[in-house]
């Protein structure tokens, strides 16, 4: 779907503010960055956030400002965008694997305690595809074995859990806005959220160049700065944030309405806000070649696990603790529908048509087959 037909509502006010930049003469960490730093902590419920360049970046920042680094253990999720384990491998840290939910997709707090080692210094939770992970499971674990939580949450901007937003239950909240998210931006744009006052002039210092005043580096930083014109822009997008989920929300109950029933698994889960709607399907080809031929775009979120990934032929650079079989099914199986703000009526009844006669073809059930 191409954003500006379904940024029409919003372009003149999204130019207006592109102008405004532009005639400022500021362009980087200016009002425009303060100003949404202090929209997005208010409309999260957090203490501070901190943007910086991309969503990468803001989990970096995060394990750098926790003090993470060689030597350390970090328990995470092997079905995850790539970003999530990169981001502990960057900073010299260990990943350790522990499976998922096959039914959620996120991480399985019943594996934690199996994952613990005397190395072990944080937990890196993902709230995938929009639903958030058991987090006050996982921050119990965190709090009784004394480890940071670090949540990322690229693709759950919105999700909540007892009207609590994902990001406010670890030490970090790590956000990402490029045009691929549920809140999605213009370009690259990332945000670290923390109740944390010396987290927050950590994160400050190190997304500068490890600097608070000018030329004086008390640490090696990152660059990380904010451009003023990508956040200027997100700041108009924010304040249609929940109508956008909500849309998403629409979508994905009448899939699950109409899908009901059907060979796949469908997703679950309270607090949703569906940046993919992701089914599990056996033969999963086979459903995806009836819809692209019926000129349907699909996707496969992710077709290899993390720990499968050509970078992992080390194995001395993760450890895992179980066989995690979910992990691998999902993988196998796992197929994303089409969903978006702005998806017309037709277009999403058209989805479910297609999808259920691409089943019913596998069971031979279409005249002529
Ligand atoms: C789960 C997850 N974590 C982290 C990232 C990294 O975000 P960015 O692309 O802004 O660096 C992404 C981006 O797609 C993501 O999906």
């Amino acid at each position: 779907m191409n954003p500006l037909i379904w940024h029409a509502s919003i372009q003149k006010e999204l130019e207006l503010a592109a102008v405004k930049v532009l005639r400022s003469g500021s362009y980087v960490l200016g009002q425009e960055a303060n100003q949404f730093e202090q929209d997005a902590s208010d409309y999260l419920g957090c203490s501070y956030a901190i943007s910086c360049a991309n969503g990468t970046d803001a989990l970096v920042l995060a394990l750098t400002a926790a003090d993470i680094g060689p030597g350390d253990e970090v328990i995470t999720t092997p079905f995850t965008f790539f970003a999530s384990t990169e981001a502990v491998l960057r900073v010299g840290a260990t990943p350790v694997f522990v499976d998922i939910e096959s039914e959620t997709f996120n991480l399985n707090p019943c594996c934690l305690n199996e994952a613990l080692s005397n190395k072990t210094r944080a937990v890196l939770a993902v709230h995938l595809f929009g639903l958030p992970a058991r987090i006050l499971e996982i921050k119990d674990f965190c709090r009784i074995n004394d480890l940071v939580l670090i949540e990322d949450c690229a693709q759950s901007f919105g999700a909540e859990i007892n009207k609590i937003k994902t990001g406010c239950f670890g030490d970090f909240g790590c956000f990402s806005f490029p045009p691929s998210e549920n809140q999605e931006g213009y370009g690259g744009g990332g945000l670290v959220i923390t109740k944390d006052s010396k987290y927050r002039e950590k994160l400050l210092q190190l997304r500068k160049h490890g600097s608070t005043e000018k030329y004086q580096h008390k640490v090696v930083g990152y660059n990380s700065r904010r451009d003023e014109l990508q956040v200027a822009l997100l700041k108009i997008k924010l304040k249609h944030i929940d109508e956008y989920n909500r849309q998403r929300l629409d979508i994905a109950c009448y899939y699950s309405e109409e899908l009901a029933g059907c060979e796949v698994f469908l997703p679950v889960g309270n607090g949703h806000v569906f940046h993919q709607y992701t089914i599990q399907v056996d033969h999963r080809e086979r459903l995806q070649r009836h819809l692209t031929e019926a000129g349907i775009a699909s996707a496969i979120h992710y077709p290899r696990p993390v720990h499968h990934q050509p970078t992992f032929k080390n194995k001395s650079i993760y450890r895992s603790v179980d066989d995690l079989y979910c992990a691998e099914v999902a993988s196998k199986n796992c197929l994303s529908l089409p969903i978006y703000p702005g998806m017309q009526k037709e277009q999403f009844q058209r989805v479910v048509s297609e999808v259920k006669s691409g089943l019913a073809v596998r069971h031979g059930m279409v005249a002529g087959v």
